[in-house]
């Protein structure tokens, strides 16, 4: 049976015909570049047009040479005007909200974590249980504690019996297991001593630095903070001590480079490929190895966001940054509105600016004791000791902003500023005990005699005003 066919109607047949003329009308515009489309879609398109624009603040002049450095006018000025405050018996009235003469660390009541969670020490007890169980409501260790010498010996030469990488985060970190309990965090080495920080890296994606960690926790000692969790560092073999201890996540990262040397990459977010590998030299590679913290949940930490955190946005801008008044709104706000809590904010911004950290987003503090009146846990500090040759002023700001300093503080910097042992001398000694001695390059000792005249010279600013 034959299948009837239908004539096609005209208009139907010049719709079809249309269709056609008009594809190859788009197809023409496209390949020879015409455009004609494009323009009409673009009417129709709501998306923005990225144009490429200047950073909203121009970059200062990063120093990056030791001929470039600014010497600050005062640095052989005795500071007798700040010194005469210190010394007095009171601090005088008008001075009264600058320099804060401030009994925290004599209060009666400095409870540790072991009085308060009934923690039993004996003659059994690891120096790492006497260390955690001896943490206290105003500090991490008391002045001459042996315990923290004896923890950071066993650190340093215990066997290590078991390792793996520690979750989140976006650079590689370790938790490494020895026997009878002890354990530690492993931040490896990425840079020679020398290795200066690449000034077009925004600060969140420069590697971590060991011997920074290392050289924070002494810093933080010797200024009498005692706030920083005690590290020590290390030098291990890859290929015998680590490597037939790793779990098997980690083990299965190990390789060796075209050079020979005996890498791994880890499984982090961020920096864990074999472009970024962890090489040792061959077969050695040193690393920071940070006490580790309490792991009672009674024990825990509270983190707080800080009110001078940096903007993690390329092109934003944060409130302290642009408002010079912004001290005086934070400190109407708890917990900084009393108690330690600002003044421990200064010691750290004095700290960081020391150490040239611009990575304090975050801070903790521990759970176990009133959470407005402990001081503030000096965590993390992977991003210092990065550019030798320059101070970085926007560290000191809340310094600065707020006019405000412990006198026990002040008096320390005046101490190491007109003593026989200035703060590089200082910190010098006390990292010699550390078994990767010299662990900080010498411009970088060099800069703290600097920098503490430059936070000298604001709080004399801060005195000025009021005068
Ligand atoms: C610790 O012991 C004291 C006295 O026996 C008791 O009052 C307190 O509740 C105990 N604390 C904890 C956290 O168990
Ligand atoms: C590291 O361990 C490997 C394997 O045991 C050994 O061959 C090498 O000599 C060791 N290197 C050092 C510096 O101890
Ligand atoms: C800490 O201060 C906050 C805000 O004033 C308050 O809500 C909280 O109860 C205080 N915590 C303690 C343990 O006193
Ligand atoms: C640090 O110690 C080394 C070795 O003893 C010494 O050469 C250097 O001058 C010291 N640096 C400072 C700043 O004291």
């Amino acid at each position: 049976m034959a299948i009837k066919q239908y004539p096609i109607e005209k208009s139907v047949r010049y719709f079809w015909i249309s269709i056609g003329v008009f594809t190859l009308a788009v197809i023409f515009d496209i390949i020879s570049g015409l455009g004609v489309v494009n323009a009409i879609a673009r009417l129709f398109d709501s998306k923005p047009t990225i144009i490429l624009t200047e950073p909203l603040v121009k970059p200062k002049k990063i120093i990056t040479k030791k001929e470039d450095v600014i010497i600050p006018s005062t640095m052989n000025d005795p500071y007798k005007d700040l010194q005469a405050i210190v010394d007095g018996k009171e601090i005088p009235e008008k001075y009264k909200d600058i320099i804060i003469d401030s009994h925290h660390l004599n209060v009666d009541s400095n409870p540790s974590i072991g009085e308060l969670l009934n923690i039993t020490v004996d003659k059994y007890s690891t120096y790492l249980e006497l260390f955690q169980a001896g943490i206290t409501q105003h500090e991490m260790y008391p002045e001459d504690d042996w315990v923290v010498q004896k923890l950071l010996h066993k650190l340093a030469t215990k066997t290590i019996k078991h390792a793996y990488e520690k979750e989140g985060g976006t650079q590689f970190k370790m938790i490494v297991k020895y026997s009878d309990g002890y354990r530690a965090m492993f931040k490896p080495m990425r840079n020679t001593r020398t290795q200066q920080k690449n000034i077009n890296h925004f600060y969140f994606n420069d590697y971590e630095r060991h011997n920074g960690e290392i050289a924070a926790y002494h810093l933080d000692k010797i200024l009498k903070f005692r706030r920083a969790v005690p590290i020590v560092g290390r030098s291990i073999n890859l290929t015998s001590e680590l490597f037939p201890v790793a779990d098997d996540e980690l083990f299965h990262t190990f390789y060796i480079s075209p050079a020979g040397k005996v890498c791994f990459t880890g499984r982090c977010d961020t920096y864990c490929d074999s472009f970024h590998g962890i090489c040792g030299n061959p077969h050695m590679l040193e690393g920071s190895f940070a006490a580790y913290l309490p792991r009672d949940k009674r024990a825990y930490r509270k983190v707080w966001r800080s009110p001078w955190r940096r903007s993690y946005d390329k092109r934003r801008l944060n409130p302290w940054e642009v408002d010079d008044n912004y001290c005086q709104i934070v400190r109407k706000i708890p917990p900084y509105d009393s108690g330690r809590r600002m003044l421990d904010m200064m010691d750290m911004a004095i700290l960081d600016f020391f150490i040239g950290n611009e990575d304090r987003h975050h801070y903790e503090t521990f759970k176990t004791f009133n959470e407005n009146d402990t001081f503030i846990i000096h965590l993390d500090h992977g991003r210092s000791f990065g550019l030798p040759f320059h101070d970085n002023l926007p560290i000191l700001s809340p310094v600065k902003q707020c006019c405000m300093i412990r006198k026990s503080t002040l008096k320390t910097l005046l101490d190491f500023h007109n003593g026989e042992k200035k703060l590089s001398a200082a910190l010098n000694d006390s990292m010699k005990s550390d078994p990767l001695s010299p662990v900080l390059w010498e411009p970088h000792l060099e800069a703290l005699d600097r920098r503490n005249v430059i936070i000298l010279e604001t709080i004399r600013n801060c005195i000025k005003k009021v005068d």
